[in-house]
């Protein structure tokens, strides 16, 4: 028995999804390529040279799949918007038939009775602004902010929860300086600007939708981690300090009025282009915090690695996802509650948790996914048990509504509820699914 007696009444069941893992129509009704289009055409960029060009076909099959989120009995879904649809050229004339796209979900979402929590931004940068200068450019957050400013005004008077950015981490760490993301650099520098772009886009976006919708409720999502040294020794000691700082510290207090942390500053020593009123658009005062989490880190000091001279050890507990992440459920439950002690977070969701596994499709078609089944129950049950101990939480996002796009890793990671068959696009609800419907409706029903 899962105990998930502790979460408020009104709490939020929900499922995630971005644009370009599941939608497809890369090339249709004026979207224009983004800078995931360009990297996932790059040879060897992408696991089995796999693009979003189909993905899920979503684009088509939304309808569908809005009938998946009733049958799952979903309160809330967590899609973003692409940017390249709506703003093809990154800056200037906008694409009704973009916006066409998701004014007509909206609608659905809501005859559906479901509530669209809406991502501005997750990674697919129009290419034509990465050919300006993308992120590392302070142009890249101007623009950002009026594109915000359009969709505010078109779908504002029916949306009114709100995500600026997903995960800037994973734009500014993996795809600037890792390189294993759009855009693809190595570039500290490159990188260092970019986090600071996304913060101040982040900022002057939470601007836009303040002045045109009255009652938004807006909040940023980041994927953090839970950091322990992997020994006892100062050094180690020293390089958990540098992994909390890069991975959770630098995403957490800007946007909190705390300014970039100083030890960071020093350790990555690239100047950040900051500007007279930019902190304090930063620091915007925010509704709630999304959290994203996957995994803890366990951190050796190693002098010869990359910013931050880390390196990562595998996590004792057996049990791995497919990606492969150490299952460790507490993690979560102790990252809300950093947020709530450290942070002084008054809502929280979590707005992304899930897991890949290799799924089989059996003979008679079915999804047998026990090992995905356990890890929503127990990361369900570690977030019940912060609540318990004075967790603002009030919802949850499963990563994902769909198996899709993973990124580098292509579609062999598959983190869906649901499967999709990429050959013929049948859609087949997973026993998680199933399960995760039975947690809401048992939840609704007590
Ligand atoms: O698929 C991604 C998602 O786009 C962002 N958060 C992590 C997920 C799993 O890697």
């Amino acid at each position: 028995m899962t105990d998930l007696s502790a979460l408020p009444d009104d709490f939020l069941w929900g499922a995630a999804t971005a644009a370009y893992q599941i939608e497809g129509a890369v090339a249709e009704d004026g979207r224009s390529p983004s800078i995931w289009d360009t990297f996932s055409h790059t040879p060897g960029a992408v696991a089995g040279g796999d693009t979003g060009d189909t993905a899920c076909d979503h684009y088509h099959r939304w309808p569908e799949d809005l009938g998946l989120m009733a049958g799952l009995g979903l309160d809330a879904y967590r899609f973003s918007i692409a940017w390249p649809r709506i703003v093809p050229d990154g800056g200037g004339a906008v694409n009704a038939k973009g916006l066409a796209f998701y004014d007509k979900l909206t609608d659905a979402l809501l005859n559906a009775g479901i509530t669209p929590f809406a991502t501005l931004y997750h990674w697919d940068l129009p290419q034509a602004q990465q050919d300006r200068g993308g992120w590392p450019e302070r142009e890249t957050a101007e623009r950002f902010a009026e594109y915000t400013a359009v969709v505010a005004g078109a779908l504002g008077d029916r949306i009114t929860h709100w995500g600026t950015l997903n995960e800037p981490l994973c734009s500014a760490w993996i795809g600037h300086l890792e390189g294993k993301m759009a855009p693809g650099l190595t570039d500290l520098t490159a990188a260092v600007r970019a986090s600071y772009h996304l913060h101040l886009g982040h900022g002057l976006a939470v601007q836009a939708l303040r002045s045109a919708v009255p009652g938004a409720q807006i909040g940023i999502v980041n994927n953090l981690s839970t950091i322990e040294p992997a020994s006892d020794s100062e050094a180690d000691r020293l390089a958990a300090r540098r992994a909390d700082g890069h991975v959770n510290r630098w995403w957490l207090d800007p946007i909190h009025g705390r300014g970039y942390p100083e030890d960071m500053v020093q350790l990555y020593g690239v100047d950040l282009p900051v500007r007279d009123g930019d902190l304090e658009a930063i620091a915007a005062p925010l509704d709630w915090l999304g959290l994203n989490y996957y995994f803890r880190q366990i951190v050796a000091d190693d002098p010869g690695a990359a910013v931050p001279y880390t390196r990562q050890l595998p996590g004792p507990n057996p049990q791995h996802t497919a990606m492969p992440w150490e299952v460790h459920a507490p993690g979560i439950g102790q990252l809300l509650l950093r947020l709530t002690e450290e942070y002084g977070a008054r809502k929280l969701y979590v707005t992304e948790s899930g897991a890949a596994f290799q799924d089989t499709v059996a003979a008679d078609g079915s999804v047998h996914d026990p090992e995905r089944t356990d890890y929503l129950e127990q990361h369900l049950a570690a977030c019940a048990d912060a609540v318990r101990k004075g967790a603002p939480l009030a919802g949850y996002f499963a990563w994902s509504l769909l198996d899709n796009f993973e990124w580098a890793y292509g579609y062999d990671k598959r983190f869906g509820l649901v499967h999709v068959d990429y050959e013929t696009q049948r859609r087949t609800v997973k026993t998680s699914g199933r399960r995760y419907a039975e947690l809401i409706a048992e939840h609704r029903a007590r």
